[in-house]
């Protein structure tokens, strides 16, 4: 969760404008609610590299430097995200609306350095070029997400493949190479533009393209479907709701488009709807599925850690009309669920259809809890943060069906356990703590034996080796020291009957 510069202010930026938002996102609330990244967008660095090929910023712009943005930026408990491209111009630069040609091709182990050395945490790293096949950039992707790994930092890694290019975001799972990756052409501040993924992108024609790629989304691994436009014109209040929970429902990254220095009333509302939030930012970290669509009235539904269901009742009409839905059909059969509107927080209950009547364009979205849930957390800010699509995705500490056991870890060593965190038929989800003892760590190992034919799908925080049943998982250069008596956590998904097995971790 954040905010990005481009949207509304394009290319003219500067470290006044920048700073003054942060200020506004702390004075707004924002921040509080989760919006911690600030992204400055295209058009931020100087158009020529300094004599050692390093990337600058555009002195006339940012005079006390990047360094300074970044500290600024961390200081007042935000996150510092800053753009740039695989190729040799940024899409300013490739327009012709910005001097130069600064991309980072030749120059990613550099870049990343540079990045890392300012306080960069999050990256955009923008296609903007007509060439190359979907494999020329994946490798290419690939390459800056190993430069960043290699500098230690922690940085999100946000891509596009689609700037300038045939769309190739909705082609594949990017969850290999980025931790979000953009699934359409550019968004604009219209509902609905007829496109179906070219210029510009109305919200209707976005949810079309992303939707489908549900099964894409994990912890650690989103579909974007590109910064927001509440706050900005262009639609009515209806519209601007919709696209908010709509965005929520898809587990989207919710980066702000708008200028949060004067918000109106109606888009803090919506902004900052913590019921929304908390469905969005879900530990689980799952997309909703489409569970139904007639054209006009489309239903879907999104698992929840503690057990409830988040649906979402969508209205793609053009006038007034009953969206239905059944408590079987979005997985809570077999007796009375409660059911709380996220706008009104209004309370119902049912046993069988979940319906609402819906204004054109408009989505009701009810939290669905009954048999099956845990105590429905309350909408709390505070759970935002952690589950926003992050290199380290942290998962729900209460939700722990079982564990395996654990030893005691000796002095200079390390201890694992494996908790199972969700289930379904065929497989489940699972975070694995690892934990050093009285003294630090620095790198650690964990190896475990499935019982009965398990298999990883998915593995985040880790690099995992296997060989039959035998798994070995190893750190992550950011993961690897771990403080005398703290501990991290690598999570995975896996294939079969959820099993624990005991794990044990080696430290060298
Ligand atoms: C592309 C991206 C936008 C923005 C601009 C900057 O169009 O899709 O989000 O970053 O480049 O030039």
């Amino acid at each position: 969760m954040g905010w990005n510069s481009w949207n509304t202010f394009g290319c003219n930026i500067n470290e006044s404008l920048i700073r003054g938002m942060a200020d506004a996102i702390v004075n707004s609330g924002l921040r509080d609610l989760g919006y911690q990244y600030v992204v400055v967008d295209d058009c931020w660095f100087n158009p020529n590299r300094d004599s050692s090929g390093n990337i600058q910023g555009d002195p006339s712009r940012f005079p006390s430097g990047m360094k300074a943005l970044g500290d600024y930026l961390h200081n007042k408990g935000l996150k510092f995200g800053i753009y740039q491209v695989p190729v040799d111009k940024t899409c300013a630069q490739y327009f012709n609306s910005y001097p130069g040609a600064t991309g980072s091709q030749g120059h990613e182990a550099q870049d990343a350095r540079q990045f890392a050395a300012w306080g960069v945490d999050y990256l955009k790293y923008d296609w903007c070029s007509p060439n190359g096949t979907i494999n020329d950039q994946v490798t290419t992707f690939a390459k800056m997400r190993d430069a960043l790994k290699a500098t230690g930092r922690p940085i999100v890694y946000s891509i596009n493949p689609n700037s300038i290019h045939s769309k190739t975001g909705p082609q594949r799972n990017w969850g290999d190479v980025a931790n979000m990756w953009r699934t359409t052409e550019d968004i604009t501040n219209k509902w609905d533009t007829g496109q179906t993924n070219g210029y510009p992108m109305g919200i209707q024609n976005i949810v079309n393209v992303t939707v489908p790629l549900a099964s894409y989304a994990g912890p650690g691994h989103f579909n974007d479907p590109d910064m927001m436009e509440i706050g900005r014109g262009g639609m009515n209040d209806t519209e601007m709701r919709s696209h908010f929970a709509l965005w929520a429902m898809m587990a989207s990254p919710l980066i702000a488009g708008n200028d949060i220095r004067s918000m109106d009333s109606a888009t803090q509302t919506i902004l900052k709807n913590k019921n929304l939030i908390a469905i969005n930012q879900d530990s689980l970290g799952l997309q909703a599925t489409q569970v139904s669509n007639d054209g006009t009235r489309r239903v879907l539904a999104k698992k929840l850690a503690n057990g409830d269901v988040a649906v979402a009742l969508f209205n793609q009409g053009g006038s007034t009309t009953t969206v239905s839905t059944t408590t079987s059909a979005i997985g809570k059969p077999g007796g009375t669920v409660t059911l709380t509107d996220a706008w009104t927080n209004a309370t119902s209950t049912t046993s069988g259809t979940i319906s609402a009547s819906v204004p054109a364009h408009g989505t009701v979205v009810y939290r669905v809890s009954g048999p099956g849930s845990s105590p429905s957390p309350s909408a709390s800010p505070s759970a935002s943060p952690s589950a926003s699509p992050s290199v380290s995705p942290s998962v729900s500490p209460s939700a722990s069906p079982s564990a395996s056991p654990s030893t005691s870890p000796v002095p200079g060593g390390c201890s694992a356990t494996i908790k199972t965190i969700n289930s379904w038929g065929g497989g489940f989800q699972s975070e694995v703590t690892v934990q050093a003892g009285s003294s630090a760590v620095n790198g650690w190992t964990v190896k475990w034996t499935w019982p009965s034919g398990q298999s990883i799908s998915s593995l985040w925080n880790g690099r995992q080796s296997t060989s039959g049943s035998s798994v070995t998982v190893t750190n992550e250069t950011y993961n690897g020291s771990i403080a005398a008596g703290a501990s991290t956590t690598f999570g995975f998904t896996a294939n079969g009957n959820a099993a624990t097995p005991t794990a044990t971790c080696t430290s060298p």
